[in-house]
Formats: C-alpha cells, sequence, structure tokens
C-alpha cells in the first residue's frame, strides 16, 4: 500500500508546527504510520542548505539565488525522504512544501509564481502532494503570536510586514489556482477546532489510501 503526501502552509505564527504535532500524535493514535518532517531541510543535506537560506548575517542574498536554494533542499529532502516514506505506505507530513515558495519568493519578492512554478516542477519532477492544508491567518495576528512565545527569529521572520502581507495575498492567489489540492482550515479559531477541522479533511484521503 502506497502511503501519503500531505503538506501544511501558511504565514508566520500560523500554528502550523503546534497543528502538526497534535495531528501526528492523533494519526499515531490511531496506529497510521507517520513520518513528519519540515522544509526547508529534513535531511542533512537540505538542512544545511536551510542554514545558508535563513542565515541572519546573509541579508544580501539575491532573491533567484534565495528560490533555488529553496527548490534544491526541496529536491534532496523529496528523493531522500519524502519519496522512500511515501513508497513504504507512511502518511508524510511535511511542514511547508511548493507553495512556500509561490507564495514567499513568486509573489512576495517578486519573482512571479509562474517563474518560481516553473523552477519548482523542474526540481521535483513535478511532484505535487496529495492534499495540502493551509491554515488562514493573518500575518499581523501571526507575528504577534511568535512574539508572545519568543520564538527564535529567522531572516524572513525580520522582513517588514509589508512583506508578510504579501506573502498573505500569494496564498490567496496560489490557494485559488490549486484549490483541488489546496483545502483552507481557518486559524483564528480554538487549536482543538483547527485539529478537528484537519482531521476531517483528511479522514477521507486516510479511507481511501487504506482500501
Ligand atoms: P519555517 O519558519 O516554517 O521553518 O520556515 C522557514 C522560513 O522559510 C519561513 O519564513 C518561510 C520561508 N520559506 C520560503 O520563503 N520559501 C520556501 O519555499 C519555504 C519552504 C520556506
Amino acid at each position: 500500500m502506497k502511503g501519503l503526501f500531505i503538506t501544511f502552509e501558511g504565514c508566520e505564527g500560523s500554528g502550523k508546527t503546534s497543528l502538526i504535532n497534535r495531528l501526528v500524535a492523533y494519526l499515531e493514535k490511531e496506529g497510521i504510520k507517520v513520518y513528519k518532517t519540515r522544509e526547508p531541510g529534513g535531511s542533512k543535506i537540505a538542512e544545511d542548505i536551510r542554514n545558508v537560506i535563513l542565515d541572519v548575517n546573509n541579508t544580501n542574498m539575491d532573491s533567484i539565488t534565495e528560490a533555488l536554494l529553496y527548490a534544491a533542499s526541496r529536491r534532496q529532502h523529496l528523493v531522500e525522504k519524502v519519496i522512500p516514506y511515501v513508497e513504504d505506505g507512511y502518511v508524510v507530513i511535511c511542514d511547508r512544501y511548493l507553495d512556500s515558495s509561490l507564495a514567499y519568493q513568486g509573489h512576495a519578492r517578486g519573482i512571479g509564481i509562474d517563474k518560481v512554478y516553473d523552477i519548482n516542477v523542474a526540481a521535483t519532477n513535478g511532484m505535487m502532494p496529495d492534499l495540502t492544508i493551509y491554515i488562514d491567518l493573518e500575518p499581523s495576528i501571526g507575528l504577534a503570536r511568535i512574539q508572545n512565545n519568543n520564538r527564535e527569529q529567522n531572516r524572513l521572520d525580520l522582513e517588514k510586514m509589508s512583506f508578510h502581507k504579501k506573502v498573505y495575498e500569494g496564498y490567496d492567489i496560489v490557494r485559488k489556482r490549486f484549490s483541488d489540492r489546496i483545502k483552507t482550515v481557518d486559524g483564528n479559531q480554538t487549536r482543538e477546532k483547527v485539529l478537528e477541522d484537519t482531521i476531517k479533511i483528511i479522514n477521507p484521503y486516510l479511507e481511501r489510501m487504506m482500501k
């Protein structure tokens, strides 16, 4: 039995990481084989690339260099981890995938969604997730959450609010363009309700997988 590839997307502080942790605990309790991972990173080489991308000292990084590094990290992680685990029947839960590149590099950095999409299709051989959950939360709320939680900030967290608003706008375009694959959960709700809505979306996919 082949597994599933499910990705999670959202602006900074949207609650992805906490949702993923609780979802993984729920799925494991249900006896489902789960592999939790994240981008950029998720494997030794991909984590090394992550450190270059997110280093707060790399302030003069060119935007296309940035997009290519994300794509390189993505490919390495896909080949080394995602594909083998899916082939082995796991539900792979990945914190971010190519929609992040479309929203951040494509729209917010202004490279163009189509151009970044093409780079990523080349990097991934067109491998798309079976399902993507987008947590819809405005960046002003998300960033306030991060500051309250004292989470360590990376190079992209340090961008101006106008950048994060563009990321949010980018996600709106991307989720409409890929509405068959990307399902939205309202991030303004309680953690419990966010998890409940996510499980409702995922359940039919799990049922199909187990047939
Ligand atoms: P994280 O905070 O979710 O770990 O993600 C790291 C940062 O990288 C976050 O600010 C979003 C950004 N990012 C992109 O700009 N493009 C991408 O393709 C990915 C995967 C992440």
